[in-house]
């Protein structure tokens, strides 16, 4: 039976080493105090931290106390020599005798070292092997239960360490991904704006030459049907020019206390004789007792109206469109739903149908999802979709009900 004191000890070093893992972000110094204070607890000779790197299946040394740089210069250990199943199954191992025992690769190596007993803790999370702790000892020892459930404690301890950096690491992957997927959307966006901004002079020059000519030519005139088509084409990049810049110019929202209904009413006026030619059957059900949010009219217009049209050409033909308002179940944020039956989205495409410029028309810029989402954001707010390919999709605006400066709510008068 261990000391009072070593106890003590023990329980003083899980500590410090506990701490220090939800502490720290530095896996390495983390593993650093656990083999320098197992091998100093436990009167070892020498302890060594290996990880298993998931790319190479090679067991590294990760961190080391006690050894000889001669022994550490051996290098990683395959997968295959350390891990059988008894490592996975089991909290700790003894290698009594090293020099007869199979489990040991470097057993020459070991001699030199003047190590004759090992153990063996597995660093196992979530059923994976992710490294091994191996301590040495100089002498044949019987371990008492306290230094086992130690060890192994520490052990326990560095697989957290370890797989709290994989997951930093991971997350850090993956923003680092995103933020070059944003830089290069806004290197592409600040381009597109740029040659928008030439585009857009001579295209209006284009377009006054081409409609005084057309004023002047018969109606009847060979000429005629050649200009009207100038014209009509001209007219259509300018729309595609202005929606780009104005995708561009990210404009901030002046925002107004507003009554969401009569935005959404307003959009679907405009859209009337669209919705008619096309047999769409229009339903709105409003939330009663909506409470006002603060929000740029003009924008939230732009944003319904591209929802609607989306939806129209969804549907081409005969079909619903339901708009629907409610409150959030906090009665914090208002919700927007524009739901078609039209064709739907295909699984593959949902994640990109907010990127400006991504189109599955013939004659789409691709630009109105990307605009209505960035004037969402720039209401605090978020657009989503959720569609089912040949069933419709579903468009979720969802809006803060709370202005952050003033704090304060609004309610209909
Ligand atoms: N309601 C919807 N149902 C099915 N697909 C949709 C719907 N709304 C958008 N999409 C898909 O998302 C793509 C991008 O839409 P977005 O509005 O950004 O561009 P667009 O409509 O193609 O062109 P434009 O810039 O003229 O609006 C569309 O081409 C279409 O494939
Ligand atoms: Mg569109």
């Amino acid at each position: 039976m261990p000391s009072a004191s070593k106890i003590t000890e023990f329980y003083e070093t899980f500590r410090e080493i506990s701490g220090l893992v939800h502490s720290s972000t530095d896996v390495k110094e983390v593993l650093d105090l656990v083999v320098w204070k197992v091998t100093e607890a436990l009167n070892a000779k020498a302890a060594l931290l290996r990880i298993l790197n998931l790319r190479t299946g090679e067991f590294e040394p990760s961190a080391s106390y006690g050894l000889s740089d001669t022994y550490l210069s051996k290098g990683p250990v395959t997968q295959k020599h350390l891990i059988t199943d008894v490592y996975k199954q089991r909290p700790y191992i003894i290698i009594k005798d090293v020099q007869s025992d199979e489990r040991i690769f470097y057993r020459k190596e070991l001699e030199a070292e003047g190590i004759s007993m090992i153990l063996d803790l597995p660093l196992v999370f979530r059923d994976n092997m992710a490294g091994l702790l191996r301590i040495f000892f100089r002498e044949k020892k019987v371990f008492e239960p306290d230094e086992i459930d130690f060890a192994v404690s520490l052990a326990q301890q560095s697989s957290c360490a370890i797989d709290k950096a994989r997951l930093i690491e991971e997350q850090q992957a993956r923003y680092d991904q995103l933020a070059l997927h944003t830089e290069k959307l806004s290197a592409l966006g600040r381009m597109a704006a740029g040659i928008a901004h030439e585009i857009n002079n001579p295209l209006a020059g284009v377009l006054l030459y081409s409609s005084s000519l057309a004023k002047k030519v018969k109606d009847d005139g060979p000429l005629k049907e050649g200009l009207d088509i100038i014209i009509r084409e001209t007219q259509r990049c300018k729309i595609i020019i202005q929606d780009l810049l104005e995708f561009a110019r990210d404009r901030e929202p002046q925002k107004n206390t507003a009554d969401i209904h009569r935005v959404i009413d307003q959009a679907v006026t405009m859209l009337e004789n669209e919705f008619r030619l096309r047999q769409i059957q229009l339903d709105r059900t409003y939330a009663p007792n909506m409470k006002k949010a603060l929000l740029d009219a003009n924008q939230l217009q732009q944003v319904l109206i591209n929802l609607l049209l989306n939806a129209a050409h969804a549907i081409e033909q005969k079909g619903t469109v339901s708009i629907r308002t409610r409150m959030d179940a906090a009665g914090k944020k208002m919700v927007i739903e524009v739901q078609d039956t039209g064709c739907g989205v295909q699984p593959e495409h949902l994640n990109k149908l907010f990127e400006p410029f991504f189109s599955t028309k013939k004659n789409g810029s691709g630009l109105g999802l990307a605009v209505s989402y960035g004037i969402v954001q720039n209401h605090q707010g978020q657009l989503t979709v959720e569609s089912q390919p040949g069933k419709g999709a579903c468009f979720t605006i969802t809006l803060p009900l709370v202005d952050d400066k003033r704090k304060s709510y609004q309610r209909w008068q």
